[in-house]
């Protein structure tokens, strides 16, 4: 039905009887086609109650418009918007003419982007190389729907309406102590602790509270793209440092501090993106000397912490001396699904408490049902057993792509087995570009990136991440099966040409 409540707007100090305002009201909708010829109104009764009226009110309004011939009486129907009504045409909400078909009077500011071919969705039956995505087949969805039912249906759910705080559930808070105390080794008490939707709004929350405009601002070369895009659109200017097999370059990081004030690093020590490499740990501990010598604040991305497959994970920086420097920033989006957007950020209390004000004014609070589901769920134990099976399971599939990528593309394609993640990086030889290849593949049925956006800001590389996680054996097959057709239809070959590891480059 549609909403009387706010069409219909009385003026209780006109003089114009209530009857008439209501009768000329719906004169003015049906001249504006809101209300379509053959449209049954609603009953007296109900209309009645919409506008808290008398019925008798709303039984005079319609008669005036039946006496006007704007509506006919149907027995045992009701009100209907008359059929025959001369010079109507009907228009709905999104024509042409809506006043949101122009484009506004006011100006506005541009945010800059990347175009990201990535996120298209594949049709039935094509196959999409993504980012490094999960198994959403693999989530623990009924768990989910099971425990979010059983909140709904306690007693304590009139609560969780409310606003709440800021910084997230207090039971998820407490989880997520033991939770990151356990797998991280982080030494922490609520009130360093904020929850988010996604580690994506705590990296913007967080570098949004240090910089300014002019800030120098340290990352990798290449960089997480949306990283930079929100520095950048904060008015930092980047000061860009490269990645290597062994992480990022602390010794240019270092020099760095020492000509420039610089404001924040970034860094993802874990599983850098796009690269996929691990800092090495004599790096790692250098890089803690440096943010204590400088008082250098970091803020340090561990999106993926969850998958790792060599052994033990590399903690974090912020589990090491970092002199309360570190702001760290984790997600279960790519644990449970990306559309589950909680995140966390640990910080100094004072920090978090400044940053949770800010969180107000964009988002008054994240969502309760989804944090109050997140904590049960790691309360049971079933989001450590989900992270050990689909572990094992993105473990084999990474060791099946490798293998596959080695069997099938040979030296065409260079990379190094990640220790984690759910990506490989995988670089072409230059003479298979991937733009054209991307164009091939699609006609074949496979969507996969022209890889440009995962240089935004450096130089272009012949590169992308070849997400293994959410592509099962056969499709990995197909995936990798795809592109070797691909690349064997391409002329020349590539025996003379070597890749320096060093420089992550082809060389002839
Ligand atoms: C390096 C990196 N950091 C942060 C994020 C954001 O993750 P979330 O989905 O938790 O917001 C992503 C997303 O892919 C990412 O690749």
């Amino acid at each position: 039905m549609l909403p009387f409540k706010t069409l219909i707007v009385i003026d209780r100090n006109s003089r114009q009887p209530l009857y008439l305002q209501i009768a000329n009201r719906f004169v003015g909708l049906i001249r504006e086609g809101v209300l379509k010829p053959g449209l049954l109104l609603p009953s007296s009764r109900v209309l009645a109650l919409q506008l808290e009226l008398h019925r008798k009110t709303i039984v005079a309004a319609y008669e005036e418009l039946v006496s006007q011939d704007w509506v006919t009486a149907i027995p045992r129907k009701g009100i209907m918007v008359a059929s025959n009504l001369p010079v109507i045409r009907p228009r709905s909400f999104q024509t042409p003419s809506s006043p949101y078909g122009q484009g506004p009077a006011f100006s506005f500011g541009s945010i800059p982007t990347v175009a990201l071919s990535r996120h298209e969705t594949a049709p039935p039956g094509q196959l999409i190389i993504n980012d490094g995505f999960p198994d959403v087949r693999e989530a623990p969805l009924e768990a989910w729907v099971k425990e979010s039912r059983a909140i709904i249906q306690s007693p304590r759910y009139h609560q969780l309406l409310t606003y709440g705080t800021p910084a997230g559930s207090n039971a998820l808070r407490r989880q997520l102590i033991g939770y990151l105390t356990n797998t991280r080794g982080l030494s922490i008490t609520p009130d360093n602790l904020m929850v988010t939707r996604g580690a994506q709004m705590a990296i913007y929350l967080a570098a949004a509270m240090l910089i300014k405009k002019g800030d120098y601002v340290i990352v990798g070369s290449p960089n997480y793209f949306f990283a930079d895009l929100c520095f950048e659109q904060l008015g930092a200017r980047l000061l860009r440092v490269p990645v290597d097999e062994d992480g990022i370059d602390v010794e240019a990081i270092e020099q760095l501090c020492r000509k420039h004030k610089v404001r924040m690093l970034y860094v993802v020590p874990h599983h850098h993106h796009p690269t996929t490499v691990t800092l090495s740990a004599e790096r790692r501990m250098k890089l803690l000397h440096i943010i204590r010598t400088y008082r250098l604040a970091v803020l340090e991305d561990d999106y993926d912490f969850d998958f790792h497959y060599s052994s033990a994970p590399i903690l974090p920086l912020a589990s090491g001396d970092h002199g309360g420097n570190v702001i760290y920033v984790g997600s279960f989006t790519k644990s449970l699904g990306l559309s589950v957007r909680i995140g966390f950020m640990v910080a100094p209390a004072a920090f978090l408490a400044e940053t949770a004000r800010l969180r107000q004014l964009m988002d008054l609070r994240g969502d309760n049902l989804s944090e109050e589901t997140l904590a049960a769920l790691l309360a049971d134990g079933t989001i450590e057993r989900h992270l050990k099976k689909s572990g094992r399971l993105y473990h084999e599939r990474r060791d099946q792509l490798a293998h596959l990528l080695r069997m099938k593309l040979g030296n065409k394609v260079q990379f190094t087995e990640p220790a984690g993640g759910m990506a490989i990086w995988v670089t072409f030889d230059p003479r298979f570009p991937l733009s054209v290849i991307s164009g091939k593949a699609a006609a074949m049925g496979l969507r996969i990136t022209g890889g440009e956006h995962y240089f935004y800001g450096t130089t272009p590389a012949n590169a992308l991440r070849f997400g293994f996680a959410s592509l099962n054996h056969k499709e990995l097959n197909k995936a990798v099966g795809i592109l070797e057709k691909i690349t064997v239809s391409f002329a020349g070959n590539s025996e003379n040409i070597k890749f320096d590891t060093k420089k992550d480059q082809w060389k002839n």
